[in-house]
């Protein structure tokens, strides 16, 4: 963490002064590229939700609502430039105040799982929310940043529109100490690349580990499971897990496993190497962290997805040293998401770029703590082409 903040120090507060009008009612352009906000509903207790729809010179199309800073739509091109969504989700609001698969939204303040919910910190014990079979804490909590309502804005700087979201999470919010003021910004560039930059700040040290939990299926979303992808991922290693995919601390090499995706390899060639244990409400399938290779904290490939009918390519870049490779094993039917389709096992692909699982207890894992002092300052960016 402290290496990713020391070039960032000189920055100081500067970096929530960033300057974007607030939500547009009426699109805008600059040249082909647009930004336009519209209402989406409203919260339980009657808060005024917007969709945010960014859209680059070649057409790609992001939807983003400030409910959960939560990516709804994605319209990616194929090789014949048919423009069709790629992320699974909902069509209309409601159902993502349960959202139980976290569809598309930002995670945190810790993605992942922290064992038992507990760590120490500057000698002091926290106890977390324990949303995990009652366990362990996963994915921040009962009402994680997935649950919340940030305050959203878009803007357009050199043709690139983006959205921001910023939210306050205050001190004590799902056990968590320091009040951490949190901004999410996505971008749409002009070479088909969907970006995601994260900056958080606290008062106090506290965890903070920010992800982006969408399902993408690059054939579409109504086209069955993601077996048939394609997936490179560079990663000679992973963490090691127990029964309840939390880490032992141990990293083992992919080597002879059915992780080693070091060549691009088909995702459902050795799923079934990795089959439901019943017995610890494992569905069986891929949710494993990847440790990325050769980690600077500089933006670097950790994945590439390739579809081979529709031709879609998506390559993944980012300053995380790890990712969870998630192939919706929980999806049991019983979602119903956009066109009415109902999301089966495997229906789509998470790669969800982080630090380690559990890093809070695992001293030999990269840090995530971010002290007083520091900026947290991360970004991810999914990258489009055609073969
Ligand atoms: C992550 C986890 C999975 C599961 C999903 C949400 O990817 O690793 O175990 O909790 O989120 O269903």
């Amino acid at each position: 963490m402290k290496q990713i903040i020391g070039h960032l120090a000189l920055l100081g507060g500067l970096l929530f002064l960033v300057n974007c009008s607030k939500a547009s009612i009426e699109p805008t352009s600059d040249a082909m590229s647009s930004v336009s906000s519209d209402p989406w509903g409203q919260t339980s207790d009657g808060r005024a939700v917007s969709l945010h729809t960014l859209k680059n010179s070649s057409g790609l199309t992001a939807k983003i609502t400030d409910f959960g800073a939560l990516l709804v739509e994605l319209h990616v091109p194929d090789r014949e430039g048919l423009f069709e969504d790629i992320v699974l989700g909902f069509g209309q609001l409601e159902p993502y105040f349960e959202n139980p698969a976290y569809f598309g939204c930002t995670t945190g303040r810790v993605a992942n799982r922290i064992a038992g919910g507990k760590f120490s910190l500057n000698g002091q014990a926290y106890q977390l929310a324990t949303n995990l079979d009652g366990k362990h804490h996963l994915h921040g909590g009962n009402i994680g940043l997935d649950k919340r309502l940030w305050d959203g804005s878009t803007n357009i700087v050199d043709g690139i529109p983006s959205a921001t979201f910023t939210y306050i999470s205050p001190d004590g919010e799902e056990g968590y100490p320091g009040n951490l003021s949190i901004q999410v910004t996505y971008l749409l560039t002009e070479d088909n690349q969907l970006r995601i930059e994260y900056r958080a700040t606290s008062d106090r040290s506290t965890p903070v580990n920010l992800t982006n939990h969408s399902y993408f299926n690059l054939a579409g979303t109504d086209e069955g499971t993601i077996l048939n992808h394609e997936l490179l991922l560079m990663a000679n290693s992973y963490t090691e897990i127990d029964n309840d995919l939390i880490p032992t601390g141990k990293i083992g090499t992919v080597e002879k496993t059915p992780l080693d995706f070091r060549d691009s390899t088909p995702i459902g060639d050795r799923i079934h190497q990795l089959p439901p244990q019943p017995e610890f409400r494992n569905p069986g399938g891929y949710d494993h962290n990847m440790v990325l290779n050769d980690y600077t904290g500089a933006l670097s490939l950790a994945a590439r997805v390739y579809e081979p009918s529709s031709g879609r390519i998506m390559e993944v870049f980012t300053t995380e040293p790890a990712m969870q490779l998630y192939t919706g094993n929980f999806l049991d039917g019983t979602i119903i998401g956009k066109n009415g389709v109902a999301y089966e096992k495997h229906f789509g692909l998470c790669i969800e770029t982080q630090h380690y699982p559990d890093s809070v207890n695992q001293p030999d894992f990269p840090s995530t703590i971010l002290d007083p002092d520091e900026i947290y300052a991360t970004t991810t960016t999914f990258k489009f082409s055609t073969d």
